[in-house]
């Protein structure tokens, strides 16, 4: 059964706790959480202490995504803040497979995403150690995005090679994903849809998450 992460991005941040709490009433699985350092991405968020504080207003898994470069420095204050799934961008790491491992010591699932233009094929070699696979379907940095299209068949790809590799996983696809959007990504093979601004900047967060979910459980 596909999984909802819905992206605080684009959420409300002076009512936080009340507009997480509502996601996770509506039947939210994971909540995603975008830290960016306006140096591997054009555009500035917000570190450990706001995971914290989401971490106690939620019992939904925590979705890290560290779009920040020398993730390394950081991954202990992000364990320590709260996070369950801690996911790098493979464009940040030198040493992929080091990182990886160190994340999962920690204590965390151990995630690596790919922006738009890199190939599934630098990260052939580590698909039997990471726990998930983040697909980005728009440049990082900003909600609010058009799907990329051509993500379609990367996700299908990235399916196939888990299946050639016997690997273990989850697929999840974060950028421009919405009512319109979600059905053709599930079909390519997606197992977590994140969803920023078609949740949080609709005029009713809770349906939202209800017919996304909808959306997304059906085959
Ligand atoms: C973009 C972030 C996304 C963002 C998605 O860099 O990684 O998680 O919140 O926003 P939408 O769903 O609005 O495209
Ligand atoms: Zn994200």
């Amino acid at each position: 059964m596909a999984l909802l992460a819905p992206s605080i991005l684009s959420s409300d941040f002076s009512n936080l706790a009340q507009q997480i709490r509502l996601v996770e009433m509506s039947g939210a699985d994971w909540l995603h959480c975008d830290v960016m350092d306006g140096h591997f991405v054009p555009n500035l968020t917000f570190g450990p202490i706001i995971i914290k504080a989401a971490k106690k207003s939620t019992k939904l898994p925590l979705d890290v995504h560290l779009m920040i470069e020398n993730p390394d420095k950081y991954l202990d204050a992000f364990y320590e803040a709260g996070s369950d799934i801690i996911t790098v961008h493979q464009e940040t790491c030198t040493h992929l497979h080091r990182t990886i491992s160190k994340i999962k010591e920690l204590g965390a699932k151990a995630g690596v995403s790919l922006n738009p233009s890199t190939p599934l094929s630098t990260i052939e070699d580590i698909v039997d150690e990471i726990d998930l696979l983040l697909i980005m379907s728009v440049n990082p940095g900003f909600g609010g995005q058009s799907f990329i299209k051509n993500s379609l068949n990367k996700i299908e790809t990235a399916a196939k090679l888990r299946t050639k590799n016997n690997a273990n996983y989850l697929i999840e696809v974060d950028g421009g994903i919405s009512k319109q959007t979600a059905k053709d990504v599930l079909n390519a093979g997606c197992d977590v849809f994140v969803a920023g601004s078609s949740i949080f900047k609709s005029d009713n967060i809770a349906a939202s998450v209800v017919e996304l979910k909808k959306i997304i459980s059906t085959n």
